[in-house]
């Protein structure tokens, strides 16, 4: 049996699950969780010390979840105390504040924090995570937009999710889905279902948008050298438009990834002779 399959799982019975947030600190984890088990939301920042530990019973179709929430403390200097907590977990609540980049940019060391705890055993593919873009009610400060966020959740197998724990947005809809898939991959021997969003588009797709995304000129953007002929600019789109066109890639973003790339073109062959 999986190291962290749960205790019982014949259909119709009730079953205990582990869930665990994760993210950087005050992104709005304890308060996410607040806002779906208690209704309410707590503007004072009161942040989590080591580990706050909460349990709630959630029906799944026929079958009653016995859910224990682990809620992490963020912040870095409670590394010691939640590194305890990773394992035998079925579901993992990652989240990042939609105007802090650096709290997205940090979801990649977050999933390394957890793999390195699991160990050179512990499997990562049979645990579902969530992600929740949080904060989308402050509109003005939001710095990670919506198809970054979902390209880099679905490009992984991971749920992705825009919330709200301060008006509630999106908060009863994530956790529903979030149960339900941890109850499917139960059911499943422990296995994510085929039916994984990350099948409708490629690594090269999801890397190549987000490549695009960051690029500094239109040269970059094509992936050529500044100076490069027509040909060779001609070239490139070609590749990228086979790549991008929103007719064939359904990776989220590739609809202004090719849009950028045919302005790119455009832009660069008006001046090369
Ligand atoms: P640590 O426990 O330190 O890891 O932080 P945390 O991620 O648990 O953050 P917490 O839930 O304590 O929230 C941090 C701050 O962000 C608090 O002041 C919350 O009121 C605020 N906050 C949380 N979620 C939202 C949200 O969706 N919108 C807005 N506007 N503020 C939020
Ligand atoms: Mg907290």
């Amino acid at each position: 049996m999986e190291a962290n399959m749960p205790k019982r799982k014949e259909p119709g019975k009730s079953l205990r699950i582990k869930v665990i947030s994760m993210g950087n600190a005050e992104v709005g984890k304890s308060c996410i969780i607040k806002r779906y088990c208690e209704k309410r939301f707590v503007s004072k920042y009161l942040a989590t010390i080591g580990i706050d530990y909460g349990v709630t019973k959630v029906q799944v179709r026929d079958r009653e979840i016995k859910v224990n929430i682990f809620d992490m403390a963020g912040h870095p200097f409670f590394y010691e105390v939640r590194n305890e907590f990773y394992k035998d977990t079925q579901g993992v609540i990652l989240v990042y504040d939609v105007g802090q980049k650096d709290s997205f940019d940090a979801l990649d060391a977050w999933l390394a924090e957890m793999k390195q705890e699991l160990g050179p055993h512990g499997n990562m593919d049979n645990i579902v995570f969530v992600v929740c873009a949080n904060k989308i009610d402050c509109t003005k400060h939001r710095c990670v937009d919506e198809s970054e966020g979902r390209l880099w959740a679905e490009s992984k197998g991971f749920l992705y999710f825009e919330t709200s724990a301060q008006t509630g947005e999106g908060i009863n809809e994530m956790f529903q889905t979030f149960y339900v898939s941890i109850v499917d991959l139960c059911e499943n021997g422990g296995k994510r279902p085929t039916t994984n969003s990350s099948a409708s588009f490629t690594k090269e797709q999801a890397d190549t948008i987000r490549r695009i995304r960051n690029s500094k000129d239109s040269w970059d953007m094509l992936g050529v050298k500044p100076g490069a002929s027509r040909e060779e600019v001609n070239k490139a789109y070609r590749k990228l438009a086979v790549l991008l066109h929103p007719d064939k890639c359904v990776a989220p973003g590739s609809e202004d990834a090719f849009k950028t790339v045919v302005n790119a073109r455009t832009a660069l062959l008006k001046n090369i002779k």
